[in-house]
């Protein structure tokens, strides 16, 4: 009697899993354009390599959820310093065409 709940719950998340997975696609670049030239930030090689979601999204929303220098620097730039592979310099991030 108890299983029939356990069975409609797994049906209904067994559905509902791909249609999370679209909403939240991850897989996608985004180009930002200022007078340095383009930064071309890659979300999907990012959420791979550091796997937690809410960090960079916590983050962008106490920075004021915008993409613009201070962010970019004293956040996106600020990890890179702490990785040695990762190169630093202007031109890493922003490119002229
Ligand atoms: C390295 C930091 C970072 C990580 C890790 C990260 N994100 Fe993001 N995410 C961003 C940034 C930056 C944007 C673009 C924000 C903008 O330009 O408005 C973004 C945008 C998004 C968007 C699109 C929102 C829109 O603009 O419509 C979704 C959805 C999203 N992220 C989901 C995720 C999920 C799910 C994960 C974990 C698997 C994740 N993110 C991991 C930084 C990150
Ligand atoms: C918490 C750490 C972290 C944050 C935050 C972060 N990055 Fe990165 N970034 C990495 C790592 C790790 C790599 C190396 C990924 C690889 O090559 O596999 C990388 C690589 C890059 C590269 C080199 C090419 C590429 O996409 O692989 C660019 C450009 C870049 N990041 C831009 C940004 C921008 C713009 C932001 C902010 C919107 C940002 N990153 C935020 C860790 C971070
Ligand atoms: C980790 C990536 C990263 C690195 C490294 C980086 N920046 Fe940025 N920078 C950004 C992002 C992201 C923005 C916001 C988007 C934009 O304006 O292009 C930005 C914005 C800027 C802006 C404002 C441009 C505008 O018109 O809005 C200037 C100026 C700038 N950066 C100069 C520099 C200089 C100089 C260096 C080297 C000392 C540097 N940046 C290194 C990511 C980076």
């Amino acid at each position: 009697m108890h299983l029939i709940p356990f069975i409609l719950a797994a049906l209904i998340l067994s559905l509902a899993q791909p249609l999370l997975a679209t909403e939240l696609a991850t897989n996608f670049t985004k180009d930002y354009t200022g007078s340095e030239g383009v930064v071309s930030f890659n979300h999907q090689t990012h959420a791979d390599q550091l796997k937690d979601c809410a960090f960079c999204h916590n983050n962008l929303k106490s920075f004021g959820g915008i993409v613009d220098e201070e962010f970019g620097h004293k956040f996106c730039r600020a990890c890179h310093m702490t990785h040695e592979n990762i190169p630093t310099d202007c031109k890493s991030c922003h490119k002229r065409k």
